[in-house]
């Protein structure tokens, strides 16, 4: 899906300089070239600058190029990445009660999935959530679908034209104590082949994974049994293809691992002697993990979505983040939807943010407990250039810099009048006085897809609202 146009991006840019700075470039110019990728970025730049200057340096006309200028009040941001989800869970979203973990999923999830798993309802289910997600601002996603590998293969297809940026695992469970009999694979070797076909669709529609790649995808341990988990460790191996799973979400699921592996030391630890955990693993949750499980998570370059929503609507806990960092794991954000009640990334960012004090509630009073609290600062990054790291997409999109892809929304916000009428529809009134800094608060807690008035991947428009 690569743009065919040069295009010419004009106004504010604002982007995760590292994960404490925001760098905030205005009356700027952002050239993309035909592939997608930002062949230059110039600061205090205008109309007249770009046709007389720029333009001519790249060696591109003006005739031949598309121009988008920010309006009043608008920024552009890099496209939000959703670093956990599950496509075939949308039908349920806020739908969980008070259930946890393992009652939500024999109760909701797994009787929705095997629905999924076949074609003609995921169609329609998988084209509404990836057109959802794109309208929250999404651009890349790691993407757990159902078992079945027809309508997997349909969600990739669906990745690739509706022009998400996109890992697409088919979920592997074939551990007969733990999966119902609706819904589990006939053997491990049946979720190796399986997982192959899907893997054989990508290599076709798109043979370079430059949208769309396959990633490797036990459920979680409880959910496979050891032969599983080793064949999909060798696959790994032989494919060099990342694997997302989840670990030590709740109390009862690490319960359950403890008594199906009770030979292996930890949760992590399973999957490590498995050969699952390496610097391409997404491990989703990490809210129970011990100092030894961290110090081999951060040792083997394993990454962690982190699921603030999910693991308040399922009454998981709260994952440490300082704590992952300051072990030198790096985090990203998952919806983890239907876990979490919302696709939307920017939800999941607010919400990193209050389950960070919530964590800080529970530390003594010092500089620790001020440390544990996040910064908007900090869940902007979790949002973008954290999640494109945990996505192993980090060089590609994130940040609007020479090289990189353009994958970013437009973000307009409300300006209120002297009437007192705001211009622009949203929940984000902004009055005139607010710095940039207080603009973005402002968005991250009150924003929502009606800010989001356009959408690019790799430089192509995939969302606009009327
Ligand atoms: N653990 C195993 N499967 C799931 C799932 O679908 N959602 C969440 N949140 N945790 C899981
Ligand atoms: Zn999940």
């Amino acid at each position: 899906m690569a743009s065919r146009t040069r295009k010419v991006f004009l106004g504010t840019f604002i982007y995760s300089k590292s994960r404490e700075e925001l760098s905030y470039l205005v009356n700027t110019a952002v050239c993309v070239d035909e592939s997608g990728k930002i062949a230059a970025v110039r600061e205090g730049c205008d109309r007249a600058k770009v046709e007389a200057e720029v333009l001519p340096e790249l060696g591109w006309s003006l005739e031949e190029v598309e121009v988008r200028a920010c309006e009043e009040g608008q920024f552009f941001f890099p496209g939000f990445v959703d670093t956990h989800i599950h496509a075939p869970q949308y039908p349920n979203v806020g739908i969980f009660g008070k259930t946890t973990l393992m009652d939500w999923l024999s109760t909701y999830t797994f009787p929705m999935e095997a629905k999924l798993a076949a074609v003609d309802q995921a169609r329609r289910v998988y084209t509404a959530v990836i057109r959802r997600m794109i309208s929250h601002g999404t651009t890349s996603a790691a993407i757990h679908a159902a078992r079945g590998v027809e309508s997997t293969n349909l969600l990739a297809d669906l990745c690739l034209s509706l022009g998400l940026r996109a890992l697409v695992g088919r979920v592997c469970m074939d551990e007969k104590r733990t999966c119902p009999d609706f819904y589990c694979d006939e053997s491990p070797e049946d979720s190796v082949l399986h997982t192959r076909a899907c893997i054989a669709h990508v290599q076709e529609i798109d043979p370079g994974f430059e949208m769309v790649k396959p990633v490797i995808t036990p459920r979680f341990a409880p959910s496979c049994t050891a032969a599983a988990l080793g064949l999909l460790g060798e696959l790994r191996k032989e494919t060099g293809l990342p694997v997302q799973t989840h670990i030590s979400e709740n109390a009862g699921e690490m319960a359950l691992v403890a008594e199906l592996f009770p030979d292996v030391k930890d949760y992590a630890t399973v999957y490590d002697v498995h050969g699952l955990l390496g610097p391409d693993t997404i491990l989703a949750h990490a809210v129970h993990l011990s100092e030894d499980e961290a110090a081999l998570i951060a040792e083997r370059g394993a990454k962690v979505s982190h699921c603030p929503s999910s693991n308040s609507c399922l009454t998981s806990g709260h994952a440490r983040v300082r704590w992952l960092w300051d072990r030198g794991v790096e985090v990203g954000l998952g919806t983890d939807m239907s876990g979490g009640y919302s696709p939307s990334v920017l939800e999941n960012a607010r919400q990193a943010s209050l389950v960070s004090r919530h964590v800080a509630v529970g530390i003594p009073d010092g500089p620790e407990k001020e440390r544990a609290k996040l910064t908007v600062e900090e869940v902007l990054y979790l949002a973008t250039r954290g999640g494109a790291r945990v996505m192993g997409l980090g060089e590609r999109v994130g940040a609007f810099e020479v090289g990189m892809e353009f994958d970013a929304v437009l973000v307009g916000l409300g300006l209120v009048g002297e009437d007192g009428v705001a211009v622009g529809e949203g929940n984000v009134d902004v009055f005139g006085w607010e710095t940039w800094e207080e603009k973005i608060a402002k968005w991250l807690f009150n924003g929502d897809d009606r800010n989001c008035r356009a959408v690019w991947v790799r430089g192509t428009l995939v969302h606009e609202r009327a």
